[in-house]
C-alpha cells in the first residue's frame, strides 16, 4: 500500500480535497505504479462528506476535516491547516479539487510548494470550480482547452505555471463530455507536477517556471 506508511526517506506530501477525489486517486495510482516517489502523509478535506476522504482512508492516509465555516475566521482555519501540514512534514501540497480559497498564511508557509490543478488553459477561464471553467470554454467557442498545474500564490489561479495539457473542444461536446476529456489529462498532469516539484529541478522566476535537466 502507498499511504502514510512508507519509509521516512520517501518525501511526504499533503493533499487538500473537497469532493469526488479522482485526482487524489490519480496520485495514489501514480505512487502505486512507481511513477511518483512520494507518500501521501496527510489528506485534509474542507467537507466531512467528501467522497475523497474514503479514497484517502482506503490508502491508509491520515485524514483531517478542516471546514472553514467551523472556524471564527479564514485565517484561523488556515493556521490549523498549516499546523497539520507541518506536523506531517510535507514537502509539497497538492490542491486536488479543493474548493475554499486558501488563506494567505498557508500560501506564505509553503512558498512555491503548493500546487493547484485547474480545468482550463490558464490564464483563460480562471476562477471558479469545475464545471464552470469547462462551461465557459464551451460558451466562448474555443477550439482548444485543457488543464493547468501551477504554484499557488495569493491571487487565485494566477501563480506560476508548471505544466499544461491541451485537449480539443469537439462540435458535439457538452460540459460533461468536455470535462471527462480534460479529466484524463488532469490525472496525468497533477502527479507529474508533484514529482517535478519534489525533484528540486524547478526554479521560479516571476511568472516563469523553468525545469533544470535531470
Ligand atoms: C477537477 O476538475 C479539478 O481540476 C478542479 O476540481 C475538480 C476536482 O475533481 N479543481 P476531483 O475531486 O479530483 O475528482
Amino acid at each position: 500500500m502507498s499511504g502514510a506508511s512508507g519509509s521516512s526517506d520517501i518525501p511526504a506530501i499533503g493533499v487538500l480535497v473537497s469532493g469526488r477525489g479522482s485526482n487524489l486517486q490519480a496520485i495514489f495510482n501514480a505512487i502505486e505504479r512507481g511513477e511518483l516517489r512520494a507518500r501521501v502523509a496527510v489528506v485534509i478535506s474542507s467537507r466531512a462528506d467528501a467522497p475523497a476522504l474514503r479514497i484517502a482512508a482506503d490508502h491508509g492516509s491520515t485524514c483531517h476535516v478542516i471546514a472553514p465555516r467551523d472556524y471564527p475566521s479564514r485565517a484561523e482555519a488556515g493556521a490549523t491547516i498549516v499546523d497539520v501540514l507541518r506536523a506531517a512534514h510535507v514537502r509539497v501540497v497538492a490542491l486536488a479539487g479543493y474548493k475554499p480559497i486558501l488563506d494567505a498564511c498557508v500560501v506564505r508557509a509553503f512558498p512555491n510548494a503548493i500546487i493547484n490543478i485547474h480545468p482550463s488553459l490558464l490564464p483563460a477561464f480562471a476562477g471558479g470550480m469545475a464545471p464552470r471553467p469547462q462551461a465557459e470554454a464551451l460558451a466562448a467557442g474555443v477550439k482548444l482547452t485543457g488543464c493547468t498545474v501551477h504554484f499557488v500564490t495569493e491571487e487565485v489561479d494566477a501563480g506560476p505555471i508548471i505544466a499544461q495539457s491541451a485537449v480539443p473542444v469537439l462540435d458535439d461536446d457538452d460540459v460533461e463530455t468536455l470535462s471527462a476529456r480534460i479529466l484524463v489529462e488532469e490525472h496525468r498532469l497533477l502527479p507529474l507536477a508533484i514529482g517535478l516539484a519534489l525533484s528540486g529541478r524547478l526554479t521560479v522566476e516571476g511568472q516563469r517556471v523553468r525545469l533544470a535537466p535531470a
